[in-house]
């Protein structure tokens, strides 16, 4: 999910892949590497840490091959570490491959391919890839690895150089960006997974489509498509500066990372949500018989992952039939919960290293609960300390205000409901396989909203010169609401709170006067006609209200001032589609407001102190 890099000229490779790598480091990544094909050899340096790391291990080396590839890793199968490290190669070092991205099936791959004879190494997905295009490889590399990427399913973007193939990088891309670049005499050509990275060499790039590979050879760069039909393409002119190469041409890392939220759903249900078959979690290891002895769940967190937490209690009481307490990690570990060897524990954490959320793990933890982390960084303290790991597969998220991390927490919640469901027998299979649906058409929901923002962005105008303003939602549109009411707040300055809709009326509704902003989810059918009611409340008091509801629940319109509609899903899974706009509408305000959106003021995005 991070960094490529190729080069293929007439100058020395080491330094140029070196350099492109250091141009990709702004993403995030744990390890880095380099293959370098010299005197009818693959050369490999790859080394856990930063890329400074690398260049200790590369300086002195001179190496003086001109073709090479490199790779900045943020893992996601095995921890950080140098063999888990790219390129990877086969037993005799003739192949090498940079991947980004995730191999579904490489379990499935991995076995096969022992059967065949070969051995593996390291704990990645990405170590199938060489071992079957040795296994393909007939003297023509570009033949064999498409041969081998008809086995792959997943996400990936390859380079590709083999020792009896030499003079030629061979690159793919699915699901993950690539582009090449070309050189300005023709003489050299690069591959990147991102613009920057090329972009001190040159400004004219072939942007690949899903299922294109690139043959880069000293005569040019030949590109096909998967049954080898030459393609013609355009020259893509970067007119863009680093700065906005670096967010893809999205004016902060925010909206960059907001507008991945399709993928990254697509990625975290990945290999573990099939159509017609049970739930797969490599990480987790309960058994039947432990998920039936568990008498309670704690879900802890901080911030928007305790928000994702807030809706996990929701579905898992609903779906596993297990009683669900939520608190925040800094609360629980100070007010002497009652745990016992019945107890799991979820603990949730984008970065995996928040001081609070470790240490009550590892309050649990000593008093006999059995604990699941959810988190987005492979090898992270919390990953280490728990029994039990779902990676979110989320890519790096470089903004301090969680988007892409949040989201994808909620459908790892959602799969592991489902799994203690199919466990426990505590849910119809008809109505399990519903919601599994439901899931796999979320990525397409979500970008279909993504696809249309311009009345989302008309309420901002409402919103930016406010004080305060009240979210609000009942069931899981409150939980909702809590997320959106953070966003707000976090980037733009703007003082809001979430309230649970029937709640209002015991407090803070002597707030709402005259022109009050309000923001009202209405997603949920069971409990639509009360949201209503209480939409009615603050209405008449003269609050302006946003609605934010289901295609089809039209009623909503005749009491709020504006509405927006998600596409129509299960009640259950709404809250994947609803807290978008908010994510959007805070996103707006804060650039309305100027504010520096990206790194707000007073905040860090990992917070490894107390
Ligand atoms: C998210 O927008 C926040 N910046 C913050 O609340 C964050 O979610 C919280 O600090 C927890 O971080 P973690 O997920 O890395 O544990
Ligand atoms: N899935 C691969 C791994 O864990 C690739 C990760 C990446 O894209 O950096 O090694």
């Amino acid at each position: 999910m991070c960094g490529i890099v190729g080069y293929l000229g007439e100058k020395k490779a080491t330094p140029i892949l070196v350099e492109g790598l250091s141009k990709l480091e702004y993403r995030g990544y744990d390890s880095s590497g380099i293959a370098v094909v010299e005197d009818g050899e693959i050369k490999i340096e790859k080394c856990r840490g930063r890329l400074s790391n690398l260049k200790d291990k590369v300086a002195g080396k001179e190496y003086a091959g001109s073709i090479g590839i490199g790779h900045t890793r943020w893992a996601t199968h095995g921890e950080p570490s140098d063999v888990n490290s790219h390129p990877h190669s086969n037993e005799d070092e003739t192949i090498a491959v940079v991947h980004n991205g995730i191999i579904e099936n490489y379990i499935v791959l991995r076995e096969w391919l022992i059967s065949e004879g070969y051995k593996f190494v390291s704990e990645t997905d990405t170590e199938v890839i060489p071992h079957l295009v040795d296994y393909y490889f007939d003297g023509n590399l570009e033949d064999a690895v498409i041969k081998a990427t008809k086995r792959m399913e997943g996400s990936y973007a390859l380079g590709v150089v083999a020792k009896n193939d030499p003079g030629k990088i061979v690159a793919v891309r699915k699901d993950s960006p690539l582009v090449i670049g070309v050189g300005e005499d023709g003489k050299e050509s690069f591959i990147a997974s991102d613009i920057p990275a090329v972009l001190n060499m040159t400004r004219d790039v072939y942007l690949l489509e899903d299922k294109e590979f690139v043959v880069m050879t000293k005569d040019g760069i030949t590109i096909y498509d998967e049954n080898k039909n030459k393609v013609e393409k355009q020259i893509f002119h970067v007119t863009w500066d680093i700065d906005a190469a670096e967010k893809g041409g999205y004016d902060h890392f925010m909206l960059k990372e907001i507008y991945e939220q399709p993928k990254a759903i697509k990625d975290t249900l990945t290999s573990r949500v099939v159509k017609g078959e049970k739930i797969k979690l490599d990480g987790i290891h309960l058994t039947k018989e432990q998920i039936e002895n568990f008498d309670r769940v704690y879900i802890i967190a901080c911030g928007t992952a305790y928000h994702s937490g807030v809706v996990g209690k929701y579905v898992i009481e609903r779906l596993a039939k297990i009683p669900v307490e939520i608190d925040v990690a800094s609360e629980f570990r100070y007010r002497n919960p009652l745990i016992t060897d019945r107890t799991l524990m979820i603990c949730i954490s984008q970065s995996g290293e928040t001081a609070d959320t470790l240490a009550a793990l590892r309050l649990a933890k000593e008093e006999g609960a059995r604990i699941i982390a959810i988190t987005n960084v492979v090898g992270s303290s919390i990953s280490r300390e728990a029994d039990d790991v779902f990676y979110t597969w989320a890519g790096p998220e470089i903004a301090v205000a969680s988007t892409k991390a949040y989201i994808t927490m909620l459908i790892a919640l959602y799969i592991i409901a489902l799994y203690m469901a199919e466990a426990k027998h505590t849910v119809r299979e008809t109505e399990i396989e519903k919601i599994k649906d439901g899931l796999l058409n979320l990525s397409e929901k979500t970008a279909e909203i993504l696809n249309d923002v311009d009345t989302i962005k008309s309420f901002v105008d409402h919103l930016y010169s406010k004080n305060d303003v009240y979210y609000l939602g009942r069931g899981l549109d409150y939980a909702v609401a809590m997320e959106g009411s953070l966003k707000l707040k976090e980037i733009s300055y703007i003082h809001s709170e979430a309230y649970a809709g029937g709640e209002l009326k015991h407090g803070t509704i002597a707030l709402i006067e005259e022109g009050t902003s309000v923001i009202a989810l209405a997603t949920q059918s069971e409990l639509y006609d009360k949201q209503i009611s209480n939409i009615r409340e603050v209405k008449t008091r003269g609050a302006n209200v946003l609605g934010i509801a289901m295609e089809g629940q039209t009623e909503i319109e005749k009491t709020v001032d504006q509405t927006i509609y998600i596409p129509k899903v299960m009640s259950i899974l709404a809250p994947v589609l609803s807290v978008i706009p908010l994510q959007i509408l805070a996103y707006y305000t804060a650039v309305q407001k100027g504010c520096d959106v990206d790194k707000p003021r007073n905040l860090a995005k990992s917070v490894t102190v107390e």
